[in-house]
């Protein structure tokens, strides 16, 4: 049987109480519908179905990426009417599994007990039992213990609302009942909505078997419904991915202080201090130390690199033995070869360091290419922007570029060349020699210090 994907995102989201769709709320640097969609992905199903309404076109035109079939749910009247809405494109031999936007933490392990242990005919629920199970609709079942229907809370009487057998809202069955029973709810209930859970009762009558799969965590289930249940969602999240790189060998200083948001990869021996925030793609080499308070996107970093505390670091590509921080900024497009120190109150921008180059503090390297073992003193800076246009500035092999010298770009400082300190450099720096540009140290004698009237 092919499997068709319906996730249901239309809803307002109003206890978020914020103008951006529920499903576009990030958790781990991921939207929760991107999140819902990958897991998706991963059962290899024939077509996934987002069913959207509440913002507009806003959620399909910020998703366009995502392989979906967008369907449109003009009036939100409740889970039953979202799934119908999806009805006209579904086969009746396919096979439909109903996911929430809301619900970001689903597991592909739990979706693959619901649809291996529902027989392919039947109905079959992820459950979960809640030690507070206010607000969820309630299993009923019969004496020996069979699923009967759902009720949810606020059409439940007080039994009802004893039972802690939840329903999560993620169900499969085949399109044809679903085509059967869907045009037959009523929005005869607290809510005057049309239930989805409703096709429970219309299952049982129909002699159709209902099982009941219980998720394997009751986290992966919970729905986001405002603010603070994101946020603990997020923290959950964030535990389970330091747990995850504990297993593979990193140092996690502490698990509630790391931040993934996005995918990284370590080799043995690394280390993570306390607050640091991973974003984007993230390679780690081994024997490499990230300090405390800092914040790397998209960065590679080799073997046996130290980055230091205090850094930012950006869309970049740090090598083997490089030492960068405390107090780095490290801005797309820069790679440090190896062995390169970069230093305190350095700003480094779409530029390349040779093997051994080091730019210890305080200056600004822009659009540079620096050979190997450069040394750059002290407050030295690339002057790579005239206000209109960005320009190279390229200097060679042991160059050494003296304190608080300004290398005007375009320019080229060659092989050893050797910048007196305070020089401004505005044309090539030959190679071996001293260019010294700044005024000449004069004393004036007889000065005398201005005094009051
Ligand atoms: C639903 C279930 C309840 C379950 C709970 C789990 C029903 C009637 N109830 O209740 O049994 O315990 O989820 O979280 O199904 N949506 C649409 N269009 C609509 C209405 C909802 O797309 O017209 C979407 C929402 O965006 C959301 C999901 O469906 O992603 C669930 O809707 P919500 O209103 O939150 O349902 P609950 O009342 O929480
Ligand atoms: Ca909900």
């Amino acid at each position: 049987m092919t499997l068709s994907i319906v996730i249901l995102a239309a809803g307002k989201g109003k206890r978020m109480r914020s103008e951006l769709p529920k499903v576009l709320h990030v958790l781990g640097g991921m939207t929760l519908l991107e999140r819902v969609v990958n897991t998706a992905l991963s059962l290899s199903p024939k077509q996934i179905y987002v069913v959207y309404g509440n913002g507009g076109d806003r959620v399909p035109t910020e998703m366009a990426h995502l392989p979906v079939t967008w369907v449109h749910q003009a009036e939100q009247c409740g889970t039953g009417h979202a799934v119908a809405q999806v009805l006209p494109h579904l086969e009746d031999a396919d096979r439909v599994l109903v996911l929430y936007g809301d619900v970001p933490l689903i597991t592909t392990a739990t979706l693959h007990d619901l649809l291996n242990q529902t027989p392919p005919e039947a109905l079959g629920l992820v459950v979960t039992q809640l030690e507070k199970p206010a607000g969820f609709g309630r299993i009923v079942r019969d004496t020996t213990g069979n699923i009967l229907k759902i009720v949810e809370q606020k059409d439940a009487d007080p039994a009802q609302l004893a039972i802690q057998e939840i329903n999560t809202g993620i169900l499969t069955t085949t399109a044809q009942h679903l085509k059967t029973w869907l045009p037959r709810i009523k929005q005869q209930n607290a809510q005057n909505e049309y239930y989805l859970t409703d096709i429970v009762a219309m299952a049982v009558s129909d002699d159709t078997p209902v099982a009941g799969i219980s998720a394997q965590c009751p986290q992966e289930v919970q729905g986001v419904n405002n603010l603070l249940e994101l946020s603990r969602l997020e923290r959950y999240y964030q535990v389970q991915q330091a747990h995850q790189l504990m297993e593979v060998g990193v140092t996690v200083m502490d698990p509630h202080r790391l931040d993934i948001r996005g995918q990284v990869s370590t080799d043995t021996d690394v280390q993570l201090d306390v607050n640091v925030v991973l974003e984007g793609t993230i390679k780690v080499g081994h024997h490499t130390t990230i300090a405390a308070n800092n914040v790397l996107r998209n960065v590679t970093l080799g073997n046996h690199v130290k980055i230091e505390p205090n850094c930012v670091i950006e869309d970049a590509v740090i090598g083997d033995h490089c030492v960068v921080g405390p107090f780095a900024r490290i801005r797309p497009g820069t790679r440090l070869t190896a062995h390169n120190k970069v230093g305190n109150f350095v700003e480094i921008k779409n530029s390349q360091l040779g093997e051994g180059s080091k730019v210890p503090h305080l200056s600004y390297i822009g659009d540079a290419t620096l050979g190997k073992n450069v040394n750059m003193g002290a407050g030295s800076i690339t002057v790579n922007y005239d206000g209109v246009e960005k320009h190279q500035t390229l200097i060679e092999d042991n160059a050494f570029v003296g304190c608080d010298s300004q290398l005007i770009a375009p320019v080229v400082v060659e092989t050893g060349a050797y910048i007196a300190a305070g020089s401004t450099i505005t044309t090539k720096a030959p190679a071996h020699k001293l260019t010294i540009a700044r005024n000449k140290q004069r004393t004036i004698d007889g000065w005398k210090p201005k005094t009051r009237d």
